[in-house]
């Protein structure tokens, strides 16, 4: 076994954080050496909402990538109560926008600019349904009151299946899925192929009691947060099943120390260095390495209809330990996600 290797076509990573700046230039390499292409979060301060401001925000990350790395970053637009239809039309006619993200106001992360009330975006859902434009949504109701474990099994009764009534035609994500009640329903859509969802490695090896396994881990805290072990276990039935509809997306959120080592910790795991071999793991637990291709590398081009990468990445069943940091320029240690622990797999 020591000598297993694996070679699967190039992965996508469908949905990323980079940041900008010094964190930008930390991180966006290690996705590049992972993956073909990846859906790049609009998260930034002020968003990303115009179409400059995703060609500016794309040219940045390819010179933080580097000459000589084959990689293509696949922008989004932040959506705000103050989207306009014609802009993001624009966009996506011209390449530069592949789809666009919903953050309920107040959900996570930076999503202060999103929307309040999803009436005030119908114009815009209605113009993407026209021209085939997915959109991306963070699953989590956003009522205070509302138990934080309870929230995305919510937003699909409340906010959900209405967008999908309202617009029988929307191609829609649920980004980073992280209960059943989410694997059902997304796969109760099945047939009618417009309605996928991403799986984070993060939520296939933890889940709610890891978070504060010997005391409090602010590393392991990201949203939609970890959920019971019931949970991850139809997370990983879902995602090593090959269906069509589930796809990897790893949710790489880096922050650094400091703000996650704090009185107040940000949510957001960095993953981007480990998140392949993490889920080639769990699918080789899984008894399933042979569908990791298909959760990996062509259901996710499939769904945006786009084609598969032509090139192939190959791993080898080997122990190793990532290093515990990533550190920017401006001296911001990141921690990387599965350090302190041995992985089966390696990327070669
Ligand atoms: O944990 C998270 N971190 N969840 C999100 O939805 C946003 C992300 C971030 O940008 O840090
Ligand atoms: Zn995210």
């Amino acid at each position: 076994m020591t000598d297993m290797t694996l070679t699967i076509r190039r992965p996508d990573d469908w949905h990323v954080h980079f940041r900008d700046g010094a964190m930008l230039k930390a991180v966006a390499p290690h996705t590049a050496v992972q993956f073909g292409r990846a859906i790049v979060m609009p998260n930034l301060v002020p968003p990303v909402t115009t179409v400059k401001a995703a060609s500016d925000y794309r040219e940045r990350i390819l010179a933080a990538v580097g000459e000589g790395v084959s990689f293509q970053p696949l922008m989004t637009c932040y959506l705000t109560d103050q989207a306009e239809a014609d802009e993001i039309a624009l966009g996506f006619e011209q390449g530069v926008f592949s789809a666009v993200k919903f953050y309920p106001a107040g959900a996570t992360t930076n999503s202060d600019s999103g929307v309040t009330d999803i009436k005030k975006v119908y114009p815009v859902l209605e113009r993407m349904q026209e021209i085939g434009m997915p959109l991306l949504v963070h699953g989590e109701v956003t009522d205070p009151t509302t138990d934080i474990f309870d929230r995305e099994a919510l937003y699909i009764e409340r906010v959900l299946k209405p967008i999908l009534n309202d617009f029988p035609t929307l191609k829609v994500v649920m980004e980073h899925i992280t209960t059943k009640d989410a694997v059902d329903f997304v796969r109760s859509q099945a047939d009618s192929g417009r309605l996928g969802a991403t799986i984070t490695p993060h939520h296939l090896v933890i889940n709610r009691t890891d978070i504060f396994k010997g005391g409090i881990n602010p590393h392991l805290y990201c949203l939609p947060i970890a959920k019971r072990e019931v949970h991850r276990l139809a997370l990983r039935e879902a995602a090593t099943s090959g269906e069509a509809q589930f796809f990897l997306g790893t949710d790489t959120a880096p922050h650094a120390r400091h703000a996650k080592e704090s009185g107040c910790g940000c949510a957001g795991i960095f993953s981007a260095m480990t998140a392949l071999e993490i889920y080639t793991q769990v699918f080789d637990d899984e008894g399933a390495l042979d569908k990791l291709e298909a959760f990996a590398s062509l259901n996710g081009p499939a769904f945006y209809g786009m084609a598969p990468n032509e090139e192939t990445v190959t791993l080898k069943r080997t122990d190793w330990s990532p290093q515990e940091f990533v550190t920017t320029e401006d001296g911001d240690p990141v921690r990387v996600f599965g350090s302190g622990e041995t992985l089966a797999w390696k990327l070669v």
